[in-house]
């Protein structure tokens, strides 16, 4: 997800030591060894596809991918990026929100929603595979999230404000859902014309 044009104040995020131990191993990607991910743009098929879960035999092209994610995100800049973006297809998001412009990187393996609240919340959501487009969607205002921590720990998030945002939106890139699908038809395609004319006219 892209941070929205409306600076968010500072989200309320799970205290804890979620994030605590993951700081060696998502530091930014080695200059000059491996190139800088690409990020697939709608309507690449890709982004339509269902990703499939990860499993234990995955365990090197995820530690190979994590870091590559954030380095891609952190440069786009945003602040969530979920594999199918990358040309990936394994069920993995990275998420930061650089709370106070500090990074504070989570790594979700496999994650579910498990719980919503039935009050809505409607905020302004970009994406990096739509990138300048942004509209307005609703989603339960608080999620909480079960999911696999970068070393196969079982994790809880519950999550309100922009974090929950972001965290349904990376999920939903695992099944092939992008933002504009939560939007009506006329705005989705308005923002797929619009989008298909940028990036035409950038690529003269
Ligand atoms: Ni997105």
């Amino acid at each position: 997800m892209r941070g929205t044009r409306h600076t968010a104040g500072v989200d309320r995020v799970a205290p804890g030591g979620y994030i605590l131990d993951m700081t060696d191993l998502v530091t930014e990607a080695p200059a000059g060894l491996d190139p800088v991910l690409q990020i697939l743009i709608a309507p690449h098929p890709s982004l339509k596809q269902r990703a499939i879960p990860v499993l234990p035999s995955d365990r090197q092209s995820v530690s190979a991918l994590v870091p590559r994610m954030f380095d891609a995100m952190y440069r786009a800049p945003g602040i969530g990026l979920a594999a199918p973006q990358v040309g990936s297809r394994l069920r993995l998001v990275v998420v930061d929100l650089m709370p106070g412009d500090k990074r504070q990187p989570i790594v979700l393996i496999n994650p579910e929603i498990v719980a919503v609240s039935t009050e809505l919340f409607t905020r302004e959501e970009g994406c990096l595979s739509l990138p300048g487009q942004y509209a307005d969607v609703t989603r339960p205002a608080e999620v909480r999230v079960r999911y696999l921590d970068e070393k196969g720990a079982k994790r809880d998030i519950s999550a309100d404000g922009l974090l929950a945002a972001c965290l349904q939106h990376e999920i939903d890139h695992l099944d092939g859902v992008l933002f504009i699908d939560h939007l009506s038809p006329l705005k989705r395609n308005m923002i797929m014309r619009r989008l298909a004319k940028e990036q035409r006219l950038k690529d003269l």
